[in-house]
């Protein structure tokens, strides 16, 4: 998979996005109505909740725990992702 937007995301790192897509779509779009989109989001706006997701200062059952999964560079490149809104 390479994203268009310039960063890409690792091999290694898609199987952190898969699990992303699960919950919310796999452009962003969410299937749920308790999941928030995600597509065309704002990307510092996406790595800003997922630091504060992992450091605590934003709490929720499930994304406190996926946050601490990612490291800064995924972070980045899966909130790039997202906010890129389409697969190539
Ligand atoms: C099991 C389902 C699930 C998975 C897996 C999941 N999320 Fe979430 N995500 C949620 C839910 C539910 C919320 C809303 C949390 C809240 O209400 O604060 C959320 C919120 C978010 C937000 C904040 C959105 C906003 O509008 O503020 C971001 C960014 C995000 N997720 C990114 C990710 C990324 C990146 C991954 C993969 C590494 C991921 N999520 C994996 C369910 C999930």
């Amino acid at each position: 998979m390479v994203i268009t937007s310039g960063m890409s995301i690792a091999a290694s790192d898609e199987n952190l996005l898969n699990m992303c897509q699960a919950c919310h779509g796999n452009d962003g779009n969410s299937q749920f109505t308790s999941i928030p989109n995600l597509k065309w989001q704002n990307q510092a706006y996406m790595v800003q909740q997922l630091a504060q997701f992992k450091n605590g200062q934003r709490q929720d059952k499930t994304m406190s725990k996926v946050a601490k999964l990612l490291s800064t560079e995924q972070m980045e490149a899966i909130a790039s992702y997202f906010h890129n809104g389409k697969e190539e």
